[in-house]
C-alpha cells in the first residue's frame, strides 16, 4: 500500500462522484455466473448510462466485490475497462476479492488502490472492512481466509487497517471526511454490532466523518450509523429490490458533496434488456439469506433438494452444470 499524502487541494467547490459496486467480474466474458447475466454487460450498461456525468465527476469509487472469485484475469480485464474512463477510479476490496491478486493486477494509470485521497475540502477514506475474512500470518501480515466470502459478510477492521485509518484522520487538514467501504454497517443487515466496534469508535473519535458509502447488498438501500447517513450502491452485475424481493437491473449512485459538509445522493437503475429480464424474476429467499450472511455457500450446497425446499419454501433452482 502506498504512503498517503494529504496536500491541500485547490478545488473548494461542489464535488461530483460516481459510485459503482459489486462488479463480480470473472476471468472471461463468457464465464457462467449467477442468474445467467454477464458482469461485463452490466458494467458496460452502467458506464454508458453514467457517461454524461462521468466527465464532470471528480472520481469514480468502486466499493468492492470487484471480482467474483478473484482470478488475475478478472482484475486485468476490469482494469482495461476502468482505465479507459475519463475519470480517475478509486477501488477497494470486498469479501469476494482476493487481496493479493487485486493489488498485483488492478492498479494502473487512472485506476487506484489508495487508503485515502483529498478532493477540495473533503477527504475520501477507503477502508478495507474485510477483517473477518483475513487471518494474521506469523510475520504479522494478513492473508485471505478460504471462507472469506461468508466470514467477511459483516464489516470489521484489522488492527493494521484501524491504525492506518486513525493516522490518516489525525493528520488530515480536510474539513470533511467521506468513508467508503464494502459491507454497510446497518443493523438490519449486520446485526452483530461487535463486528463493527472499530468503525463506531472511529466515527466517535473523528466527528468530521460526515457520511458512509457502501456496497455488498446489491441494492438501493440507505440508513444511518452513529448519526451518519449510510448509502448502499446497487451492483453493476445484478441488483435487488430488497423491499419487494425482486431482481433489478444493474445500477449505480451519484453523489454531490458540498463545501459545508452536506451530501446528496441519487440511485440510478439502468434501463434496457438486462433490467427487464431480471425484473421478471422474483428474488429467491436463499439469495437474500446468502447476501445477509445467514447461510454459507457450503451449507447451501450440503442441503438435499428436500431440505432446501423445506428451509426456503421454494424448490432449489437448477444447479450449475
Ligand atoms: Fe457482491
Ligand atoms: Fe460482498
Amino acid at each position: 500500500m502506498k504512503r498517503h499524502t494529504d496536500p491541500a487541494a485547490p478545488n473548494t467547490g461542489v464535488i461530483g462522484i460516481v459510485q459503482i459496486s459489486d462488479l463480480h467480474f470473472r476471468d472471461a466474458p463468457g464465464a457462467r455466473t449467477f442468474v445467467g447475466h454477464e458482469p461485463d454487460d452490466g458494467l458496460a450498461a452502467v458506464l454508458a448510462d453514467a457517461a454524461p456525468v462521468l466527465t464532470g465527476a471528480a472520481m469514480v469509487v468502486a466499493t468492492g466485490d470487484l471480482a467474483d472469485i478473484g482470478e488475475p484475469a478478472a482484475y486485468e480485464r476490469m482494469g482495461e475497462v476502468l482505465g479507459a474512463l475519463p475519470t480517475p477510479v478509486y477501488c477497494l476490496a470486498g469479501n469476494h476479492d482476493r487481496q493479493d491478486t487485486l493489488q498485483a493486477c488492478l492498479p494502473r494509470p487512472n485506476v487506484h488502490l489508495e487508503p485515502a485521497v483529498r478532493v477540495g475540502n473533503w477527504l475520501m477514506l477507503f477502508l478495507d472492512t474485510n477483517a473477518h475474512g483475513r487471518e494474521a500470518a506469523a510475520d504479522g501480515t494478513y492473508r485471505d481466509r478460504d471462507d472469506r466470502v461468508h466470514a467477511a459478510a459483516q464489516p470489521g477492521l484489522t488492527p493494521i487497517e484501524e491504525d492506518r485509518a486513525r493516522a490518516i484522520l489525525a493528520a488530515t487538514r480536510a474539513d470533511h471526511v467521506f468513508v467508503w467501504l464494502h459491507q454497510p454497517p446497518l443493523a438490519a443487515t449486520a446485526p452483530d454490532v461487535r463486528s463493527y466496534r472499530e468503525l463506531t469508535e472511529l466515527i466517535r473519535d473523528f466527528p468530521r466523518i460526515r457520511a458512509i458509502g457502501a456496497g455488498h447488498l446489491h441494492g438501493d438501500l440507505s440508513g444511518e450509523f452513529e448519526g451518519r447517513p449510510v448509502y448502499v450502491c446497487p451492483s453493476t452485475f445484478f441488483s435487488i429490490d430488497h423491499v419487494n424481493r425482486t431482481f433489478q437491473g444493474p445500477g449505480y449512485r451519484t453523489y454531490t458533496l458540498r463545501p459545508d459538509g452536506r451530501v446528496d445522493s441519487e440511485v440510478h437503475t439502468v434501463p434496457g434488456a438486462i433490467s427487464d429480464t431480471m425484473r421478471a424474476a422474483p428474488l429467491p429467499v436463499f439469495l437474500a439469506d446468502l447476501l445477509a450472511g445467514r447461510i454459507t455457500g457450503e451449507e447451501l450446497r450440503a442441503l438435499s433438494d428436500a431440505e432446501f425446499e423445506e428451509r426456503f419454501g421454494e424448490p432449489r433452482p437448477m444447479r450449475r452444470p
